[in-house]
């Protein structure tokens, strides 16, 4: 199989900040590649030097055979991007800033408007096409986005965060169009603060912490390298999570993780399911009332703690400043219907 994208030792430092020390990837042909890390690691970058928007001080990248710096101009033509902040022209409508799309890839202006009613239609916006975009809600322009990015039909696409600020249900969908895509052969690379989003989607992941790729596998390669069970509980009273950690010490086999928000507790466990029942009698008799408690196998979020010492970061603020970035934020109360 032949690699769609191929990174290596990219280097890019900003003043004193090395914010790639080397990274050296690839995304084969129609995969998707989950590209992980925590805040600052470096993941906007690699994109943006993937899209020809930004040069690295050192190392090469080819997207589809083409080098992002000689070919850049064929690169741009064969690629799409939806960038962390959504591009989208506030006062043109749905419709009209898919076909100012279309045209800037040199599309007929019949073939951008067919193009772009078609998009409006598969990103479920048809009945506000002929709205002003800034009247969208955050949910909206994120698709109006990243129907944007698939205006000249991209073999190779770039979704950075594509569903940062959505709400549970609008990411499901967005999930839906992204796994409908690759499963069209469109080769995707995404970035996400969302390991299940990762987990869902994603072929291979590849792990980036400060500038430098510490991990790289599947979801299961990821899960196993971290290994293990945990003992999950969740308590009715945040103020007892100390104390219930205090009395299941002597079964883990690892430090415990405490999440006020959630009220719960996950601790690293090695004797499955007489755990349970020695957890349960260790809690008999003590104020702390369980809610609900059980054994899993790792996942993501696990993986990322052991492998960055944090846990993923959701991201700050509100669904709208997410998706317009620098812009100026639409006027309140002109958000979706
Ligand atoms: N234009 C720039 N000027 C100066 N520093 C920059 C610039 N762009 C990025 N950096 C720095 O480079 C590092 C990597 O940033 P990058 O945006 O690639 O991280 P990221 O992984 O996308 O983070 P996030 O999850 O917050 O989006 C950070 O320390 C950031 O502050
Ligand atoms: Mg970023």
């Amino acid at each position: 199989m032949t690699d769609a994208i191929v990174v290596e030792g990219l280097v890019k430092r900003f003043g004193a900040t090395t914010a790639l020390d080397g990274v050296d990837l690839t995304v084969a042909e129609g995969s998707v590649l989950g590209l992980l890390g925590p805040n600052g690691a470096g993941k906007t970058t690699v994109v943006r030097i993937l899209t020809t928007l930004l040069r690295a001080d050192a190392g090469r990248a080819e997207v589809v055979g083409l080098d992002v710096v000689r070919d850049a101009d064929a690169v741009r033509s064969s690629i799409g991007l939806t960038g962390q902040y959504a591009a989208v022209d506030e006062y043109l409508t749905g419709f009209e800033n898919l076909e100012m799309v279309g045209r800037l890839y040199r599309l007929t202006r019949a073939e951008a408007r067919s193009r772009a009613g078609e998009l409006l239609e598969r990103f479920d916006l048809t009945g506000a096409a002929n709205r002003p975009a800034k009247t969208y809600s955050g949910g909206m322009r994120r698709r109006l986005d990243i129907a944007a990015s698939l205006i000249a039909r991209p073999r190779v696409l770039f979704l950075d965060e594509p569903t940062t600020g959505l709400d549970p249900r609008s990411r499901l969908s967005m999930w839906e169009f992204i796994a409908d895509l690759a499963g069209g052969g469109t080769t995707i690379l995404l970035t996400t603060q969302y390991l299940e989003e990762a987990d869902r989607l994603a072929d291979r992941m590849v792990v980036i912490d400060r500038g430098r790729v510490i991990a790289r596998g599947t979801a299961d390669e990821l899960k196993a390298q971290v290994g293990g069970q945990r003992l999950e509980l969740t308590v009715g009273d945040a103020g007892d999570l100390k104390e219930a950690a205090g009395r299941l010490r002597p079964l883990a086999v690892d430090e415990p993780r405490l999440d006020e928000s959630t009220r719960r507790l996950s601790l690293p466990v090695s004797g499955g399911t007489d755990d349970l029942a020695t957890a349960l009698r260790l809690l008999e008799g003590t104020a702390v009332e369980v809610l609900d408690i059980g054994l899993r196998r790792p996942d993501l979020d696990d993986v990322f703690l052991t492998l960055t010492g944090h846990v993923a970061e959701e991201a700050t603020g509100p669904a709208d400043d997410a998706a317009t970035g620098d812009r100026t934020p639409a006027p309140a109360g002109g958000g979706a219907r």
